[in-house]
């Protein structure tokens, strides 16, 4: 029997899943570690945490499903995005990793769009200076702590560690270095231009691939500490949204995905390289070989309807304690009762500021329209389609852009709720499925696995061939009308209150 292992290193935790080549779960262990936040908007982890975490779920699931380790034809990594990691001469970690969501670099985003012109800087890395991304980080190390930099001789991103530890090379692949500002991207090729500008040398960055390719061997250390059989393939595996992509069978252009997690995803697949010169939405590399994407990243998504539950619905957690289901579907079936609109009542989910497909740091959610006549159930339902608008807002941007949606996948916890599925299908104008792998990422860096070790001819067939989809919701075209003059309404808010929302932002709290 063939098996091949996904590890998909995530912010909460690490999953470990190991499928068989058909394509079937046979055994997932997830790990979780802290997440530090020592100052306002700062978030950080431990890389040896995430190590920890990888050598615990591979001997877990090597140990539970009872297989011969020599079974596993490869490993495929995915992982959060735009961490930055940084090693010394000696491979040891210089400080803990400054994560995706880490808001400390406003002022490095100024100095990049000084340094490079943010023209230029759109038309080489596809995407205008993010606090979010690598290189503002690489930045702020250099600025703040010069001395910690000059020691750097290796900079990866988290899941690039990982291999880092487990086959001894520093290598990437493509779909998570596009999201670290350093790559030319329609060359797909480290920028020379941008690595002189923001004074990186080039010897620091891993060696690049195509995300199915071969990256290096797991080497006798590795092997005692995880499990794994010396010399299993690791291959380049992908950015966690780029391995959910194929996870969910979005690999050729019209196929797109919407997650609905903490934040919402929205991940198109394009054959060329087309960019938003307003930076309302990433243009990336794509985890299949010469293909690029678009993806959206809104804040605030599934966070919202958490923050409402959490905040105002206790009555709904207590009923759902006594049947033994879950809050969410108690709050989903109120919601039901509600007519789409809300009764009147639109939610802004900018609980978070927000990323797409407006980059503002100051935004923040609101109920607007709310009366005595509302209760609860509008309050949840306002929530669900101002975080389905959202998504919406970005995927008209997409359209823009000539990036088509045809057919939309909806996956994260958000995905569970058949309500919130024709919301979207509803506004997309699109059938909306669910799939029937729930590994996500680590079934897509898995699926890279495969491919690498030669198991599927490419990633295109593989995904043909393993990703099932589960269930189809096609939309209500009254629905549709009805929801229309509610999403002017809801865009015309955030255009409005621009101003009012920086104005908040500096009274004091
Ligand atoms: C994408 C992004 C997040 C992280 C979280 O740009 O920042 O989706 O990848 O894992």
């Amino acid at each position: 029997m063939h098996y091949l292992l996904g590890v998909d290193l995530g912010t909460s935790g690490t999953k470990t899943v190991l499928f068989d080549t058909e394509g079937n779960a046979v055994c997932s262990k997830t790990v979780e570690y802290p997440l530090y936040q020592p100052a306002n908007g700062w978030a950080e982890q431990d890389p040896s945490d995430w190590w920890n975490a990888v050598c615990e779920g591979i001997q877990y699931v090597i140990a539970k499903s009872g297989i011969d380790a020599s079974g596993i034809e490869g490993v495929g990594l995915s992982g959060q995005m735009h961490g930055l990691v940084m090693l010394d001469r000696d491979g040891k970690v210089l400080r803990n990793s400054i994560l995706w969501c880490d808001q400390r670099t406003a002022k490095e985003c100024e100095q990049m769009n000084d340094m490079v012109g943010e023209k230029r800087l759109i038309e080489i890395t596809a995407n205008p200076a993010l606090t979010g991304f690598t290189a503002s980080k690489i930045l702020w190390v250099q600025n703040n702590e010069p001395d910690l930099y000059e020691k750097c001789a290796h900079i990866l991103l988290p899941k690039d560690y990982i291999r880092y530890m487990l086959t001894g090379e520093f290598a990437t692949e493509m779909s998570d270095a596009a999201g670290m500002q350093l790559m030319d991207i329609p060359g797909r090729c480290w920028s020379d231009e941008i690595l002189h500008k923001f004074h990186i040398d080039r010897s620091m960055l891993g060696k690049l691939y195509e995300s199915p390719e071969v990256t290096g061997k797991v080497h006798r250390r590795a092997a005692e500490l995880t499990g794994l059989r010396e010399g299993t393939l690791v291959v380049g595996g992908a950015a966690d949204n780029s391995a959910a992509a194929i996870g969910t069978g979005v690999v050729r252009a019209g196929n797109a995905f919407t997650t609905i997690g903490t934040s919402g995803v929205v991940y198109a697949i394009s054959d060329s390289v087309s960019i938003d010169l307003k930076g309302r939405v990433h243009t990336l590399c794509s985890a299949v070989p010469g293909k690029w994407t678009v993806m959206s990243c809104t804040l605030g998504a599934g966070l919202s309807l958490k923050w409402l539950r959490d905040t105002c619905c206790h009555e709904e957690m207590l009923e759902a304690e006594k049947l033994g289901i879950d809050p969410y579907v108690v709050m989903d079936r109120l919601a039901e009762k509600v007519m789409p609109g809300a009764g009147g009542l639109v939610y802004l989910p900018y609980l978070m500021g927000e990323r797409s497909p407006h980059p503002d740091p100051y935004c923040r959610g609101i109920f607007f329209g709310l009366s005595a006549s509302h209760s609860r159930a509008n309050m949840i339902r306002a929530v669900m389609e101002g975080v389905a608008f959202s998504q919406l807002e970005c995927v008209d941007v997409f359209k823009e852009m000539q990036v088509s949606v045809e057919d939309m996948i909806a996956c994260g916890g958000g995905a569970r709720s058949p309500l919130w599925r024709q919301m979207l299908s509803d506004l997309y104008g699109c059938p909306v499925s669910t799939v029937q792998s729930d590994e996500g990422p680590a079934f897509g860096a898995a699926i890279l696995a495969g491919v690498g070790a030669g198991i599927y001819a490419s990633v295109e067939k593989a995904c043909d061939s393993l990703v099932k989809k589960k269930s189809i919701q096609y939309p209500n075209l009254s629905t549709r009308k009805q929801y229309k003059e509610y999403y002017e309404l809801y865009k015309q808010l955030y255009t409005d209150l621009q101003q009012c929302f920086k104005h908040l932002s500096k009274l004091p709290k």
